[in-house]
């Protein structure tokens, strides 16, 4: 189910109606969205991974009502809490299934809620695609009377053999990923949880497949991974690795990853409580 903008005006966990929004930039979603372009194929590759949704529940608490900004087609959205989503692309709103938590169209940076209005905002591998980062960590802030919880990648985090060795110009995101200063900033105290990242994790984001290296050849599961489809050509890496997994190569470097079950390439799960009144 789609909000409309103006539902429920007295109702805290509704959008605030449209004239209000305005005030606040709320119709930026309506800017041109990645996802609308690349979103298409994405529950293909892209689905919640049992062990991730675990951490993130354990990460909201006790938090009753949850918004879920830059919600996507619904991963790790809790169905024994009162969610509502927030999402800015029409391809990604689309692919919700049926019966998932009510969508309103918008943008983090202007969040159409009420200070306070939910115990929890939760942002799962959204935030470093956000037009202004800050403005949105604000929002959530702002909207979120208990906690906000982030899962994020630290960009300061070591390599990753498939960008240091295939891919380089894959390290842009250590300049579009939020700095932990940043969210401490921002968002006040923090705790940093490091979530490995299971060998068959089935949520395929960059580090899904770090011990499944002959998936990066496939053209479907470099699709569902944002920065792939921002960095162009290709092919020269993708010959690379195909040519090191076939002489074994690849299995020289990195054949000890096989006996890891989890491996900590950097993802991080951050819980900020909200101040004491
Ligand atoms: C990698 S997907 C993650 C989706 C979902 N959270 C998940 O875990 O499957 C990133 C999402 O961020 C959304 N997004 C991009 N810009 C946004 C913005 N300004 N505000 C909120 N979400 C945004 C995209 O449309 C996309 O759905």
């Amino acid at each position: 189910m789609t909000l409309s903008p103006s539902a429920g005006e007295r109702d805290p966990i509704h959008p605030l109606p449209s004239r209000e929004r305005a005030g606040r930039g709320g119709s930026r979603f309506q800017v041109p969205q990645l996802y609308d372009q690349i979103g298409a194929g994405y529950n293909a590759h892209r689905r919640p991974d049992l062990r991730i949704g675990a951490a993130i529940l354990d990460a909201l608490g006790p938090a009753c009502s949850v918004v879920n900004v830059g919600a996507g087609a619904g991963s790790y959205e809790p169905a024994d809490r009162a969610v509502v989503a927030v999402e800015p692309s029409t391809a990604m709103i689309r692919q919700r299934p049926s019966g998932r938590a009510p969508v309103v169209q918008a943008s983090a940076t202007a969040l159409p809620f009420r200070d306070g209005a939910f115990d929890a905002a939760l942002a799962v591998l959204t935030v470093h695609h956000w037009p202004d980062r800050a403005q949105g960590l604000v929002e959530l802030r702002r909207v979120a009377r208990d906690r906000v919880v982030i899962l994020t990648w630290d960009p300061e985090s070591t390599g990753f053999w498939l960008v240091e060795d295939y891919f380089p110009a894959l390290a842009m995101d250590r300049a579009i990923f939020p700095p932990l200063e940043e969210l401490r900033r921002i968002l006040g105290p923090i705790e940093a949880h490091p979530l490995p990242i299971p060998h068959d994790c089935v949520d395929g984001f960059l580090g899904a497949y770090w011990r499944r290296p002959h998936a990066y050849l496939d053209p479907g599961v470099r699709g569902a991974i944002s920065t792939f489809s921002k960095i162009g050509e290709v092919e020269a890496g993708v010959a690379r690795l195909r040519q090191d997994l076939e002489d074994g190569t690849w299995a020289r470097r990195h054949g000890h990853l096989s006996t890891r079950s989890a491996l900590d390439l950097g993802y991080r799960l951050i819980v900020a409580m909200s101040p004491s009144p």
